[in-house]
């Protein structure tokens, strides 16, 4: 089995090592938050930010963590891992349990596991599937329960297709596991930020650089009608960088790939962020 590099509750070793309780609250109730880091060239993408999400995340189930030694580790899985691009996956759960019970005990210890792995940032065409948002109404917390998500990304599988793009009654929300854009010729568009979506930091990170650039962007809500008007649509998250969509399963879009709107805000954002590549 490939070794990869892993802690469990501040303890390095081989991921496939670790032993986990059953009583793990993230395993009986998912009572646990995450972040996924991305670095590049051995630098950390957007790392404060990273931290920050994790905090507010933290604070909205009133998890305790200790954030010097998360930074410490964090920062040790990448430089022991020797990997040049790649991101740190990692868990925050309440703890374990002396028997399963919705209602915890206050003297639980903070669980945390952490573990590195290399990945390889291109850019990406995806085909999406649109489809009902079936999840709970704080996604802005990050969550390991994703079973909306994972249900539906399952279910556009079956399709060929590689993501969706949610929506709760008509509103669009975000991808399974990306943000959504869409533009016009010149305008870029992008669903608000709400309790209704992850707040993503590369959406955050796109959006600044590309303002900067003079590129209008509108924050506001958008419909499925507004999307079948798009020339191009793209996702964003932290392992996709900034992907197009090549084709909505399901909806009338007629996408101009490679549209130039996509490809300068994609260059600005790789340039800034992944080298360029
Ligand atoms: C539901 C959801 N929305 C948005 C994102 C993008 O967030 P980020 O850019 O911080 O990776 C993710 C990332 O996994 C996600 O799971």
């Amino acid at each position: 089995m490939e070794k990869i590099l892993a802690v469990y509750n501040s303890r390095f070793s081989n991921l496939h090592e670790i032993k986990i309780s059953p009583l793990s609250r993230a395993y009986t109730f998912s009572d646990s938050v995450y972040e996924v880091i991305p670095f590049y060239n051995f630098e950390l993408i957007a790392f404060d930010k990273h931290i920050s999400r994790l905090r507010n995340s933290c604070n909205a189930l009133n998890l305790v963590l200790d954030f010097k030694k998360t930074t410490k580790e964090i920062l040790q899985l990448i430089s022991e891992s020797n990997l040049k691009n790649g991101y740190v996956y990692y868990q925050v759960s309440r703890g374990v349990d002396a028997i399963r019970s919705h209602i915890f005990n206050d003297n639980l210890s903070i669980e945390t596991f952490g573990y590195v792995v290399e990945h390889v940032f291109k850019s990406q065409k995806l085909k999406v599937m649109l489809c009902e948002d079936l999840r709970w109404k704080r996604c802005d917390i990050k969550s390991t329960s994703l079973l909306g998500n994972v249900m539906s990304m399952n279910n556009a599988k079956k399709k060929a297709c590689d993501e969706v793009i949610m929506h709760k009654e008509n509103i669009l929300t975000e991808g399974g596991a990306s943000n959504l854009f869409f533009t016009d010729d010149k305008t870029v568009f992008t669903p608000s930020i709400s309790t209704n979506i992850l707040p993503g930091i590369t959406r955050e990170l796109l959006i600044n650089e590309i303002k900067d650039a003079g590129i209008q962007v509108i924050e506001d809500e958008f419909n499925i009608n507004d999307l079948k008007n798009a020339e191009s649509i793209w996702l964003t998250s932290s392992t996709k960088g900034v992907a197009q969509v090549s084709d909505v399963f399901d909806l009338e879009v007629s996408l101009i790939e490679d549209h130039p709107l996509y490809l300068r805000c994609n260059k600005i954002f790789n340039e800034k962020f992944l080298g360029g590549c």
